[in-house]
């Protein structure tokens, strides 16, 4: 598996990472057993750049990959996971988003260092390879937040720092008080807004993009089900008018898919991966046999001609319905 630099300040990570959050049923259940069974044959296959949060199950999401971690070297994972969205009670200030549900949100001092010390514990290991706030919180600034988390740099708990979901104005001043390496934020053909103003302020700091949801949520892989316990049922751009545009929009990136032999959640990802060797995404499954199908994207030539007719099918504000962030 290639691999990709984000930041300047020395991460490396594979060119198709793996996002964890999938396993927590937010796109419908799966047991514990398969969830471990679908992260051991990411590292299997090299997909080492494994993405989690604290707030994915309330810290279940950490303990499945410290399960599926075990008895392997340390070294085999590199581990990204985030705080700051609140699950344990603690006061913190809500934030209504893009979907209508409610995230309480806490980036005190207090919060990062109890959180940091949490999810090491929970992962079971002695250094956090990426460590990133989730969403800012509107009541701390970002620098009193990232001041407290580059503490953990210092103390040999974290690696490198991440952010996520925040303005470019936002990383501007973040960054100012500690080198930020990544910054996760959604990107992919159905979500390009990223391109107008945070990702070119990353690139003139010098800061790598995770994109999260590089599949769409599964759509842009033409074979997403929407379940009845399924996230997506307050996702806009799966509902009713939004869906049936946004299927006759991206129908044609099938089409394509099937003229390059390669499965339409390749041809997706490709499209990322072509977009800048300053970006590294993360698509999750919940079924092994996907691992191997996502990561041979990172192979996937695609030529310029491509490049600019899925630019034209899919410019950035194309794609019917709301976002979350
Ligand atoms: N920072 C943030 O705020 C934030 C927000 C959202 C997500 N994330 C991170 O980003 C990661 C990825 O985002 P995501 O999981 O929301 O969306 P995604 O990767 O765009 O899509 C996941 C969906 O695509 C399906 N899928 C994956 N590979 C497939 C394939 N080859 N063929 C057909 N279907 C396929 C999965 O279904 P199956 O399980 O059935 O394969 C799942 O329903 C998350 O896991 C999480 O780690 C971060």
């Amino acid at each position: 598996m290639q691999t990709r630099k984000l930041g300047s300040q020395g991460l490396e990570v594979t060119a198709i990472g793996y996002g964890a959050m999938v396993l927590e049923g937010y796109y419908g259940g799966v047991g514990d057993a398969e969830a471990i069974e679908t992260i051991r044959q990411a590292l299997d296959l090299g997909v080492s750049h494994i993405d989690t949060a604290d707030a994915y199950g309330g810290g279940h999401n950490e303990g499945l990959i410290k399960q599926a971690l075990a008895g392997r070297p340390r070294e085999s994972a590199t581990i990204a996971t985030k705080f700051g969205i609140v699950f344990d009670g603690t006061p913190g200030r809500d934030l209504v988003t893009g979907w209508g549900h409610t995230l309480t949100l806490n980036g005190e001092p207090a919060y990062v260092q109890k959180s940091l010390d949490r999810s090491l514990q929970t992962l079971g290991v002695d250094v956090i390879d990426l460590w990133y706030l989730h969403y800012p919180d509107p009541a701390t600034p970002i620098e009193e937040t990232v001041a407290a988390m580059a503490e953990g740099v210092r103390a040999g708990k974290v690696r490198y720092l991440g952010l996520s979901n925040l303005t470019a104005e936002q990383l501007r001043r973040a960054h100012a008080v500690h080198p930020i390496s990544a910054v996760q934020y959604e990107y992919s053909l159905w979500r390009r807004e990223a391109e107008l103003e945070l990702l070119p302020t990353m690139r003139e700091l010098g800061i790598g993009l995770v994109p999260w949801s590089p599949l769409g949520s599964g759509f842009l892989t033409g074979s997403a089900s929407v379940g009845e316990n399924d996230f997506r049922q307050i996702n806009p751009r799966f509902q009713g008018e939004n869906r049936v545009a946004n299927e006759d929009r991206f129908a044609p990136l099938h089409e394509m898919a099937k003229r390059l032999g390669i499965t339409s959640a390749q041809l997706a990802l490709a499209w990322v991966l072509h977009q800048g060797d300053d970006i590294a995404p993360i698509p999750g499954t919940r079924k092994a046999a996907r691992i191997a199908e996502n990561a041979a994207a990172a192979s996937v030539v695609l030529s310029a001609a491509d490049l600019a007719y899925l630019n034209d099918l899919a410019p950035v504000g194309a794609t019917a319905g709301g976002t979350l962030v």
